[in-house]
């Protein structure tokens, strides 16, 4: 059986745009979310407060913070993955964080340039900081179905990493399938090793779709018990650290399994499209979710 309500959290903002070669006006950023915060969403992660230098997209991150409408019962996770982010963050006027850490050494080493060890100290000072102004924190745990690096990662050392943050103090902790490589056989025995450490009431999924396996890996979490999935409207984008990662399941997709399967979301399908249509369109690209290419057809 499955749970009766799903929360989206909707990373295209952040994980769809970042790896876009051409800058994406601010303007345009700002609309994309502020369309989204009218669909009925709850959480929207609207940018990484990272280095410019690494990754040039996310510059803008205090413009496009301070220019959004932000509706009342909306979230805005940004990323922080050192103090220094965190810091620029709450100067910008962020609520909300989330650090992102890996199952994976040499992915940790190429994506944030430290090993985990390190990256978890560098998350506990976030943490502390955050719990000391009441700011919750999400954790992330890249690479929990196989690394573009280290290949198969043993749901072992995934349970591990997502232990360390969430008794660090991050309230929910996405396992990401960075690279899309997961099948439903790997998702399920990823899961049974994570949940034997975190409730599974705490965990998110957060499918890149590189392989097509994005919308049976969810299910098969959903099965599992997680109520909590992240997806990028239109399908957008892909870690700029992750070579061949393809974009982030889509949103629409995701809402048309849900609401087929009589599971709530609060999420308005219509709208969503909408919204996928205007990034789309200023992008000069086709939407990568299916359900939006189907509706465009009708
Ligand atoms: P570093 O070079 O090791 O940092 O970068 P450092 O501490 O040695 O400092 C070097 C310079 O960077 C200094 O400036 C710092 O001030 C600056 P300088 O003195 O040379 O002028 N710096 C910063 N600037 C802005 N914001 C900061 C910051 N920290 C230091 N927060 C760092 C370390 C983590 C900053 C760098 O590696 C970085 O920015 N990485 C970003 C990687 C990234 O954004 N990846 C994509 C997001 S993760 C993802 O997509 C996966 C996810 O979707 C889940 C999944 O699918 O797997 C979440
Ligand atoms: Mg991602």
């Amino acid at each position: 059986f499955y749970p009766e309500f799903v929360k989206i959290v909707e990373v295209g903002p952040r994980d769809g745009l970042q790896n876009e070669k051409e800058i994406v006006p601010t303007g345009v950023k700002i609309q994309l979310i502020d369309m989204l915060s009218g669909t009925g969403l709850s959480v929207i992660e609207a940018t990484s407060f990272v280095s410019s230098k690494w990754v040039p997209q996310m510059a803008d991150h205090t413009d496009v913070l301070r220019g959004i409408q932000r509706a009342p019962h909306v979230r805005y996770p940004v990323l922080t993955p050192n103090l220094q982010g965190f810091q620029d963050a709450v100067a910008a006027g962020a609520t909300e964080v989330a650090v992102f850490g890996s199952a994976s050494e040499t992915f940790s080493k190429k994506n944030i340039n430290c090993s985990i060890d390190e990256s978890m100290l560098r998350f506990e000072e976030v943490i502390n900081t955050a719990k000391e102004r009441q700011i919750p924190v999400r954790g992330y745990v890249s690479c929990a179905l196989g690394c573009p690096h280290e290949g198969d990662i043993k749901p072992s050392t995934v349970a591990k990493v997502a232990k360390r943050l969430y008794e660090m103090g991050c309230y929910e902790i996405s396992l990401a399938d960075t690279i899309g490589v997961g099948t439903p056989g790997s998702m399920l025995k990823m899961l049974q090793g994570v949940k034997k450490e975190v409730p599974i009431n705490a965990l998110a999924v957060h499918c890149h779709d590189t392989y097509g396996q994005a919308l049976p890996n969810i299910l098969t979490a959903l099965q599992m018990g997680v109520c909590v999935v992240d997806s990028a409207v239109a399908g957008l984008g892909g870690c700029p650290y992750a070579q061949g990662s393809s974009g982030n399941v889509s949103t629409e997709d995701v809402l048309y399994m849900l609401h087929g399967m009589g599971i709530e979301t609060g999420v308005n399908l219509p709208k969503v499209i909408e919204a996928g249509y205007f990034i789309c369109n200023a992008l000069c690209r086709n939407t990568n979710s299916k359900v939006a290419q189907a509706k465009s057809r009708t």
